[in-house]
């Protein structure tokens, strides 16, 4: 007996979650200062730092809040009020990492080539070497989740290593599908949230930075007291606790979920599935006649920009609300920009729920095109 209905949302996250991660939200109620809850905590942090390092050498902070409490965690405890972060922006997440400097008054210069628009790692270095030596800290997104784009994390991380530079990846919606490592030849820092490629509930986010990061960030002034990361594992790592309150039943369902994650084949089998998934919604996309926004070689196997048809029969409302009444969640485009709506397969679904989506989305299609 399944407990609930399940939907298909191709929204990027919160996404559809599996039965096991739905039951797991109902647990015993449990204080979690409780030892019992400890390790499980324990054991989530063990699971996070182990997808992308040594769990000796790297550590995972989780964060009660979205991944944008996670990332203002990230870059007000780790950058100094004398370094310099170069953000690289081409999307609104991109955008976003530049609002939390600015916000926070960290130092910071934006190269931002366009949204939409590839990044370039020799303009990066470009950028990085006009700074004259005063670049501390590279800041990006690997996966644009505005657009679908894929930046290119090695690359970026190489020229940083070779620069000296301090990195901090917002891995939003690519940890869990796309291996980031933290460490040794790769990033000092990764950024993401339990609800996206994890597969999980909203309402957790997490930083994993190399030891070496966060133990240089207890030397640093404090800018907030409950995103300091620095405070924040100390207390984990001397009382097992959180040092405020956690959700029990929201860790509990990131908790299957990185079992799940472990069974399906880890990260690499994941971005397969979503890979297979991709193909048969781009494959139906182009049939019906849509374009999308991105070249495939920019463009992730996790998300799709498609373009708005300049047609009399299109009305995104509509659409959105037909799909919708039959258990299909389709996201909007960013407003302001180009115009296009987005679809996502993260999540627990597969191809065959994609099949199920474009044949629902052909029949909307053909009678709104026949009514106009
Ligand atoms: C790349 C990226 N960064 C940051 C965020 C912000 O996350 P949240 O909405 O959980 O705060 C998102 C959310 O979609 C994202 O995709």
């Amino acid at each position: 007996v399944t407990l609930v209905e399940r939907r298909i949302l191709l929204n990027p996250g919160p996404a559809t979650t599996s039965e096991g991660v739905k039951r797991a939200l109902v647990i015993p109620d449990v204080c979690p200062r409780e030892a019992e809850f400890c390790a499980l905590y324990a054991d989530v942090r063990h699971r996070l730092a182990a997808l992308c390092g040594d769990p000796r050498e790297v550590a995972a902070v989780p964060l009660v809040g979205s991944g944008t409490a996670a990332l203002e965690a990230a870059m007000t405890s780790f950058v100094p009020a004398d370094g310099l972060a170069l953000i690289l922006d081409n999307g609104d997440y991109g955008e976003r990492l530049v609002r939390i400097a600015a916000t926070h008054g960290i130092p910071h210069r934006a190269l931002a080539p366009g949204w939409g628009r590839p990044l370039a790692p020799a303009e990066v270095d470009e950028a990085v070497a006009g700074l004259e030596g005063r670049a501390t800290h590279l800041v990006f997104v690997h996966h644009e989740t505005s657009t679908g784009m894929l930046n290119p994390c090695e690359p970026l991380l190489d020229l940083a290593r070779r620069r000296g530079l301090k990195t901090i990846v917002d891995a939003m919606s690519a940890f869990g599908a796309l291996p980031v490592r933290v460490g040794e030849g790769g990033a000092d820092a990764v950024v993401s949230s339990a609800n996206k490629c994890l597969q999980g509930m909203a309402g957790l986010a997490f930083v994993v930075a190399t030891r070496a990061l966060a133990s240089a960030a207890r030397a640093l002034p404090r800018r907030t007291l409950s995103l300091s990361l620095a405070d924040e594992l100390d207390h984990l790592e001397s009382t097992g606790q959180s040092r405020f309150t956690v959700p029990p039943q929201i860790v509990s369902a990131l908790h299957r979920a990185l079992v799940e994650l472990e069974a399906e084949g880890g990260p690499a089998a994941r971005y397969a599935r979503y890979s297979r998934s991709m193909a048969a919604l781009e494959g139906g996309l182009r049939a019906l006649g849509f374009e999308l926004l991105l070249a495939p070689e920019h463009q992730s196997r996790i998300l799709v920009a498609v373009r708005e048809p300049e047609e009399a029969w299109y009305d995104f409302a509509s659409l959105h609300d037909a799909l919708y009444a039959q258990g299909y969640t389709i996201y909007p485009g960013k407003a302001g920009r180009a115009r296009c709506f987005r679809l996502s397969v993260l999540g627990d679904i597969d191809a065959r729920d994609v099949e199920g989506f474009l044949a629902a989305l052909a029949a909307y299609v053909t009678a709104a095109r026949a009514r106009s």
